[in-house]
């Protein structure tokens, strides 16, 4: 059963037709990839289930009630988190503050900037932080300033984040951009584990093949705004529009 379906959408960005005709549909309790050249579209489409950007025409439905029309926090709550492809920790707070700020939105229903002073009395709020810090092995990094973080471990800060508010879907744009091949390897480890021990549909936006053919049980292939093929990672390797689809690119994808 598909727990996420995109159908017919479209965005322009003024004289550029950034996704047309998209459709898509992500089985629930799999790992799907999208994957595609630079500038494909990739984000704008993870922005348009996310309520970050409002596509012109088609509908995204998740579990069955559509998420146009709604706020980023009100997806949010319906089970849906995201990593965006620029990390988005604060690198002034450390590592447990950062942690924090999910964990009270989650008890609370909304984020509020001012709640930081507050949230520290809040038990409840410091136990759950300290769970999934133990949990994401971060806990030895608690007091860590986020901005001192290796690439990886802030992307492992910001999976927890997301994970804090028990998300049914998980969207991560480009996890691994930027990493050393041990943080790459950690981040695939990890994406295992959460896959094996939640009941979590995992939706990945990735340029780094290893981690496609590590993690993803269907591929979509986007070009140019439009889906070009989906099929199993055994049958995108080597698939003739995918090698159209990079043509001219340093990336091999098959
Ligand atoms: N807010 C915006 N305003 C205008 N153009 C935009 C905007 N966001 C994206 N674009 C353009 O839309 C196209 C698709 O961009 P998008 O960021 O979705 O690509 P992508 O597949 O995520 O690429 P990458 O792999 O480099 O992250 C690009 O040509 C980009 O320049
Ligand atoms: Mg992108």
């Amino acid at each position: 059963m598909a727990i996420l379906e995109v159908k017919n959408v479209g965005k322009r960005f003024g004289g550029l037709q950034a996704l047309s005709d998209v459709n898509l549909s992500v089985a629930e309790n799999s790992v799907h990839a999208i994957i595609g050249p630079n500038g494909a579209g990739k984000s704008t489409l993870l922005n348009c289930l996310v309520g970050k950007l409002i596509p012109d025409t088609g509908s995204v439905m998740f579990d069955g009630q559509s998420v146009l029309g709604r706020k980023p926090y009100e997806i949010n709550q319906m089970g849906i988190s995201r990593v965006f492809q620029t990390p988005e920790i604060f690198g002034d707070l450390s590592v447990q503050e950062n942690m924090m700020i999910p964990c009270f939105a989650k008890r609370d229903g909304a984020f509020q900037m001012n709640a930081l002073t507050a949230m520290s009395s809040q038990r409840d709020v410091i136990e759950k932080a300290e769970e999934m810090l133990v949990e994401m092995k971060l806990a030895d990094k608690r007091h860590m300033h986020a901005a001192s973080m290796s690439r990886g471990d802030k992307r492992r800060l910001e999976i927890a984040m997301c994970l804090s508010q028990d998300p049914r879907l998980l969207l991560l744009d480009e996890p691994t951009a930027g990493m050393a091949r041990a943080d790459t390897n950690n981040t695939i480890d990890l994406l295992k584990q959460i896959k094996d021990e939640r009941d979590i549909t995992i939706a990945i936006i990735e340029h780094d093949m290893h981690v496609v053919f590590s993690l993803a049980e269907r591929i979509t292939v986007l070009a140019q705004g439009t889906p070009l093929v989906e099929d199993t990672p055994d049958n995108i390797k080597g698939h003739p529009k995918v090698r159209e689809a990079y043509l001219g690119e340093s990336q091999d994808a098959a």
